[in-house]
């Protein structure tokens, strides 16, 4: 198991709903966490409530700089074990909904809108992903000879993607896709790679835009059994989990309560 005491680790987004929730259990754990992420008064908020010596740290995820000064803080604090890659980002420039390839009025998706997205959710996780890695591979081995690990974030949209989701759906299939390709290119090292396939969880992404009682009207039903949204608890706990948890690698986990569509 991959001990995070006398540790620091690091969580992009850390601010948001699955990162907050993320942030806690691993402080639980005993990491000191950098929360990475652009909220300013919720990520200090948070490190205030943690209490623990971990620290916000304001970092874009679209700014490979940033993202080194970040992974820097985190080594600060303790070696580095554990990263986990759980930001949004800005929308794309002149988008306005859905990002269908042909909108109704037959105007087809700008390949800049297109890159954008991937940049975000894909590009920004390979970045997080090789430079937490490179320091992790400085750490001392713990048990079985591990250095660390690194959590990305899916989506069941990287499977079963929606109209008007071809942008995300291709960024969150080449956080499938690169997974186990990643776990194997740093196996030698003792990092493992997991990453995370949420179905329809109740975070700010929702809850910024309706009441909890309409998200979950909405989008509750859905989902089989348990017949609701996802609590981002549920993603920060098999965080926690897949930390701990030596034997599993190369593989991403769906988290939906059995929601497909
Ligand atoms: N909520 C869901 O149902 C769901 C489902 C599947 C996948 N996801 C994925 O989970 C991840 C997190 O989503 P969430 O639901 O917790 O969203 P959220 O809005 O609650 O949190 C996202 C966080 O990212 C931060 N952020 C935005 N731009 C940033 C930047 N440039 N640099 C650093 N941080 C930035 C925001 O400030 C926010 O705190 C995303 O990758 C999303 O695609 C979410």
């Amino acid at each position: 198991m991959v001990d995070l005491t006398q540790a620091s680790a690091l969580v992009t987004g850390g601010a948001g709903g699955f990162g907050s929730a993320t942030a806690r259990r691993l402080a639980q754990a005993g990491a000191k966490v950098v929360i990475a992420d652009v909220a300013d008064e919720r990520g200090e908020a948070l490190a205030k409530e943690l209490g623990n010596g971990s620290i916000y740290m304001r970092t874009d995820i679209m700014d490979e700089a940033s993202i080194e000064r970040a992974v820097e803080a985190a080594v600060n604090l303790g070696p580095l074990r554990a990263a986990v890659v759980v930001h949004g980002g800005p929308r794309a420039p002149g988008s306005t909904g859905p990002a269908r390839v042909v909108n109704r009025q037959g105007i087809r998706l700008p390949l800049a809108q297109f890159a954008h997205t991937v940049n975000v959710y894909l590009n920004s996780a390979f970045a997080v992903t090789s430079i937490a890695a490179e320091a992790m591979a400085k750490n001392e081995p713990q048990d079985s000879n591990q250095r660390g690990v690194i959590i990305n974030t899916a989506s069941i949209a990287g499977y079963e993607g929606q109209a008007g989701q071809a942008a995300y759906s291709a960024a969150k299939g080449g956080i499938i896709g690169m997974t186990l390709t990643i776990a194997r290119d740093l196996a030698p090292i003792g990092i493992r790679a997991v990453s995370i396939a949420p179905g329809t969880f109740l975070t700010l992404a929702y809850s910024s835009v309706m009441t909890d009682e309409q998200a979950q009207a909405k989008w509750g039903p859905m989902v089989p059994n348990p017949h609701r949204m996802g609590d981002p608890d549920e993603y920060g706990i098999l965080a926690a989990h897949i930390v701990a948890n030596d034997f599993l690698n190369g593989t991403t986990i769906r988290l939906d309560g059995a929601q497909r569509f």
